[in-house]
C-alpha cells in the first residue's frame, strides 16, 4: 500500500472525517483526500474554500494531500496513480450507497479496492447535512466539527444573511 484517496465531498469536513483521514494515513504512505467537485450538485461550500479547510485541518499530517477532482474517481485514481480507495463506514444505513460505489469502481477497474475504516461510536450519524441543517438555524456544531470549521460554517452564514 503506498498512496490511498480517500474521496468525499467534504461540505464541510467533519469529526468524522478527520477521525477517518487520520487512522487511514497511518495505514499508507501518502493519502490524498480526494474532494469532488459536483457541477450536478450544489455545495454549501465551492471547491476552493472545502480544500482550503481540509488543507487547515491536517496541516499537521505530513503524508496527507489534499486535491480536489471532477469526473470520475476511477480517472482521478489513474491520474495520481493510486488503487486504493478509502472509505469510512457508520451504520447500515450506508452499506447499499457504499457497496455500490466500491462495486461500480472495481469494475471500472479492477484493479482498484476500496477498504472501509468503521466509524467512531460517537461519528455514528454524523453528516455534513447535519452539520450545515444544525449550523443553519444557530444550534451548536463544537462537538462535530473542528473550531476552524465552526467559524467557516458562521462566516458562510452570515455572509448570506440567513
Ligand atoms: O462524501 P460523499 O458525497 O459520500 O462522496 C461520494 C463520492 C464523491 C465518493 C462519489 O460520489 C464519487 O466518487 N463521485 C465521483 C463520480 C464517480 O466516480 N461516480 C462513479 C461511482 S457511482
Amino acid at each position: 500500500m503506498k498512496t490511498a484517496v480517500y474521496p468525499g465531498s467534504f461540505d464541510p469536513a467533519t469529526n468524522g472525517h478527520l477521525d477517518i483521514i487520520k487512522r487511514s494515513a497511518c495505514q499508507v504512505e501518502h493519502l490524498i483526500v480526494g474532494v469532488l467537485n459536483n457541477v450536478n450538485k450544489s455545495s454549501l461550500f465551492t471547491i476552493d474554500e472545502r480544500v482550503k479547510l481540509l488543507e487547515a485541518l491536517t496541516q499537521d499530517l505530513p503524508n496527507v494531500e489534499i486535491r480536489s477532482f471532477s469526473g470520475l474517481l476511477v480517472d482521478f485514481m489513474e491520474k495520481v496513480s493510486a488503487n486504493l480507495i478509502i472509505r469510512g463506514f457508520r451504520a447500515v444505513s450506508d452499506f447499499e450507497f457504499e457497496i455500490q460505489l466500491a462495486q461500480t469502481n472495481h469494475s471500472l477497474n479492477p484493479n482498484i479496492e476500496t477498504i472501509f475504516f468503521v466509524t467512531k461510536n460517537e461519528y455514528s450519524f454524523l453528516s455534513s447535512s447535519v452539520v450545515r441543517e444544525v449550523a443553519l438555524y444557530g444550534g451548536d456544531v463544537s462537538q462535530m466539527v473542528h473550531p476552524i470549521t465552526v467559524t467557516y460554517l458562521k462566516d458562510k452564514y452570515e455572509s448570506m444573511e440567513v
